[in-house]
């Protein structure tokens, strides 16, 4: 055993019955990276079920069961906090609810959960379909689009409206794209995979690029910020709440709002805008599953509640699962641990990947097939927990999830009743391996307007 493995080796076998503990050269690991990192992510199960590695000469250990998984993302006693390549967007999230830890992210959530009450739900379902009614009458009649455009144009003008009370206009939304994409990229660069900081002075394009971006960020969450100081009516969106929200320890400092109005702004429209991206794709190439999307639209009345179209939410849970936007979770031990009998050093990253656990066959029949009924068939037998976690689990789960399945469901069926579509290619472009899986091209789809004299 080399002094830097993070894995007791010799003893981790016999301490995780059932389990197989696999050792993999860095080179291995890195080579395996750089050729496929989705191709490498999805194979691993057949290398094992916890694999103890390098990248970059930092610890690493992945997890290819769900077990583990579950163990480590449910854990409450503050052994595992964000590991430190998460850590490093710190730049652009700040210390808001994604990135801070222990008493701090607990003060966040309880002061922010209000936010994604039942209460705030029919309002937010009003302003989705409004929304969703507004796009479909800019697209064409017959025409093709970037499905990942109009998504992540779609749900940051939904995400503005229901959080931050306010309009988005077409240059900041995107500046908003073009500085998550800065952003993705310098995530994805060799530079943001090293273990240590790179300086931020360096002059190298990414970084210049990676500046910038924050930069852009902040002016367009600043002016927002702003424009609801200075007016007379205080809201009752998400921002209200921010600049309201006082507890014993008092209000949050500028600081504060500012990290959790970018943190909320990205989180909450990327991610869901991938998931529909991708369902999108998926139903444009399978004429079967968008028929009954549209039967299960046209026979519902268009203020129908999310309840009405229980074969949507089936297509964008198979979405998640087949490409879950937040691929891999990453987390770091703060002291050496003993995970399901393994013993991991301190320092450790270790991986929970959506993108390997959502693709083995031992948790799901045929998994590389788009299958939306396997979650609502009489015969689905539920997953083990710690297999399906596009939002994550334990404490801390997506505080957004219940928004974005909600969303998911209005806009999909809202395009739906305006549109017909058909995806132009039969594969998905490359994807980026960032903090999220973005095409790295754009996802064609040939649109044409489904009642073209109504
Ligand atoms: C399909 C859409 C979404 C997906 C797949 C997704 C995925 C996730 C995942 C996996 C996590 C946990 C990360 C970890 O454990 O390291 C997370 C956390 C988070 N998400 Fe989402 N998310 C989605 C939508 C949203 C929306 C709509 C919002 C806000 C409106 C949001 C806000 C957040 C925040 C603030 C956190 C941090 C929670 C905490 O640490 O307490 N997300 N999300």
């Amino acid at each position: 055993m080399t002094a830097r493995c993070p894995v007791d080796h010799t003893a981790a076998t016999a301490q995780a019955p059932g389990l197989r503990v696999v050792h993999r050269s860095a080179l291995r690991t890195g080579m395996a990276l750089v050729r496929d990192p989705f191709r490498a992510l999805e194979t691993l199960p057949s290398t094992g079920d916890i694999v103890v590695t390098s990248v970059f000469g930092q610890p690493t250990v992945v997890l290819a069961h769900p077990a583990p998984v579950a163990e480590m993302l449910r854990e409450g006693r503050g052994t595992w906090i964000k590991d430190r390549l998460t850590q490093r967007t710190a730049d652009v999230f700040g210390r808001g609810l994604l990135l801070s830890e222990g008493d701090a992210w607990r003060r966040q959530r309880r002061l922010l959960n209000p936010g994604f009450a039942n209460a705030r739900f029919d309002a937010y379902a009003n302003t989705m379909r409004e929304r969703t009614a507004a796009a479909m009458a800019r697209w064409p009649a017959r025409g093709t689009l970037d499905a990942a455009a109009e998504m992540a144009r779609l749900t940051l003008d939904v995400a503005v409206r229901t959080l931050f009370g306010a309009d988005i206009a077409d240059r900041d939304a995107n500046r908003v794209a073009e500085a998550f994409a800065a952003v993705s990229d310098f995530v994805a660069s060799p530079i943001g995979l090293l273990p240590f900081d790179v300086p931020r002075w360096l002059p190298l394009p990414v970084i210049r690029r990676y500046a910038r971006a924050i930069a852009e960020l902040d002016a367009v969450v600043g002016a927002l910020v702003r424009a609801r100081r200075a007016s007379d009516a205080p809201g009752e969106d998400l921002l209200a709440m921010l600049l309201a929200a006082r507890d014993e320890a008092g209000g949050l400092s500028d600081a504060e709002v500012r990290d959790q109005a970018v943190t909320f702004l990205l989180a909450g429209h990327e991610t869901t805008a991938l998931g529909l991206t991708f369902a999108l794709f998926e139903l444009g190439r399978r004429p079967d599953l968008k028929a009954r999307l549209h039967a299960e639209t046209d026979a519902a009345p268009p203020d129908a509640g999310h309840e009405a179209f229980p074969f949507a939410a089936a297509v964008f849970e198979e979405s998640l699962r087949l490409y879950p936007p937040a691929f891999a979770l990453s987390r770091e031990n703060v002291q050496d641990v003993v995970l399901a009998g393994v013993p991991i050093a301190k320092g450790t990253v270790v991986v929970a990947p959506p993108w390997t656990l959502h693709r083995d066959p031992r948790w799901f029949t045929d998994p590389l097939s788009f299958h939306p009924d396997r979650w609502s068939s009489p015969e689905h037998v539920a997953p083990p927990l710690g297999a399906y976690l596009p939002f994550g689990l334990g404490p801390r789960k997506c505080i957004g999830s219940r928004f974005a399945m909600l969303e998911a469901v209005l806009l999909l069926t809202g395009i739906a009743r305006s549109h017909d579509w058909t995806s132009v290619d039969d594969t998905l472009p490359p994807l980026q391996p960032a903090i999220t899986c973005r095409p790295k091209g754009a996802v064609r789809l040939d649109v044409r307007v489904r009642h073209p004299s109504a």
